[in-house]
């Protein structure tokens, strides 16, 4: 392989796949690719027109999703991007603001969706390791005065990507959707992960979400669907994003083909997200014992392991360039910030490999002296 990993995570030649299977790729979770299971449900699965609703399987998924989460009812998307601005559209009106934690995907990584589509203005909360909790929302909700603008949604993200797969407690959740509704304002959880939140948390998805008014999970991420999302809320949530799923330009027609490989996802994949977590530990104290790296990893809780290179006097572009000749990638989060993310295509021998490769650049572990 030639070539670096450009600073966006894509690699220099998209089309040199023949070496894919001797990298380990651990820049992030969206790089699964489908099962044999998913393929062969893929190929079999019955098909109608969605956007007429006649889409069986699409209908199938959207039923279970909905289902699972205890929601009146389900949608499929294209991708999560555009579930969280379907939502944040169908929440607000233009001229509005959106809580959201500063390092959230809805803030850093939507190309300003929100404002550039939406209308909204982001107003910024910064939560503890991008756990917002119910005072740091309240500080920034705007007053109910005709002059200001207004406070219409709070984004909460679980887990929470650039914190390093971070977990929103329960009790926490359930206070902040109380408060909110309270002050008659929506909640919406980017829960991308939200299985990853679910299995680290021990709890189901249904009993983490019961007081948010929508939640955008990915079957694309760790539960490895080539394809797709999902938001789930009141039937009359889901019924105003259908209209604006169609207005996004993502009404789909046969999509009954990715949808199979959703349904598995939704249903196989959960079961086994534990085996992520316990190779991100791995990959999390490993690195902490390395001269130069820092992480806590106590505080690697599910598949996000984001460590500082500081130290190694070499920066993280720096780094991803030097694991990547070693076929280890991974992926520069911030000048000296570094991501691996674990996922059921990088197995516990693959992840010894990237801590060998990482050892061999950064210098022996430090192991404790006789
Ligand atoms: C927390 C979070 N939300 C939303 C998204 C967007 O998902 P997609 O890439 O399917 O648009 C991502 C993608 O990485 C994410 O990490």
């Amino acid at each position: 392989m030639t070539g670096t990993i450009a600073k966006s995570g894509m690699r220099s030649d998209p089309d040199d796949v023949t070496a894919l299977d001797h990298i380990v790729d651990l820049r992030s979770d969206t790089v699964t690719r489908p099962t044999l299971e998913m393929r062969r449900a893929m190929a079999e699965a019955a098909v109608g027109d969605d956007v007429y609703g006649e889409d069986p399987t699409v209908n199938r998924l959207e039923k279970r999703a909905a289902e699972i989460f205890g929601k009146e009812a389900a949608l499929f998307v294209p991708t999560g991007c555009m579930g969280n601005l379907i939502a944040i559209k169908s929440w607000t009106h233009h001229g509005d603001e959106v809580i959201c934690d500063e390092k959230s995907h809805v803030n850093l990584y939507e190309l300003a969706s929100m404002s550039a589509i939406a209308g909204c203005m982001p107003r910024i909360a910064r939560g503890l390791d991008g756990i917002l909790s119910w005072k740091q929302i309240e500080e920034v909700i705007r007053p109910k005065i005709y002059y200001d603008s207004q406070t219409a949604l709070i984004c909460m993200e679980n887990t929470h990507n650039m914190a390093g797969g971070t977990l929103h407690a329960t009790a926490s959740v359930n206070e902040i959707c109380e408060r909110a509704h309270d002050a008659k304002l929506k909640v919406h959880m980017d829960g991308a992960r939200i299985f990853n939140a679910s299995v680290a948390l021990g709890e189901s998805v249904r009993a983490m979400t019961k007081g948010v008014d929508s939640v955008m999970f990915c079957l694309s991420k760790g539960l490895a669907a080539p394809v797709g999302s999902m938001i789930v809320g009141s039937a009359r949530f889901i019924e105003k994003a259908r209209i604006y799923r169609k207005m996004f330009g993502g009404g789909m027609r046969q999509a009954g083909v990715i949808a199979a490989a959703g349904l598995l996802a939704l249903e196989e994949s959960p079961g086994r997200l534990h085996v992520d977590h316990e190779n991100a530990q791995v990959l999390a104290k490993g690195i902490a014992a390395m001269p130069g790296l820092k992480i806590d990893p106590a505080k690697v809780k599910t598949n996000i392991v984001i460590f500082d290179c500081e130290g190694t006097g070499k920066n993280a572009v720096e780094l991803c360039d030097l694991l990547r000749e070693k076929e280890i990638w991974a992926l520069d989060t911030a000048t000296y910030s570094v991501r691996f993310v674990t996922h059921c295509d990088v197995d516990r021998e693959g992840c010894e490999r990237a801590l060998v490769a990482l050892g061999e650049i950064v210098g022996r572990p430090q192991t404790a002296r006789a």
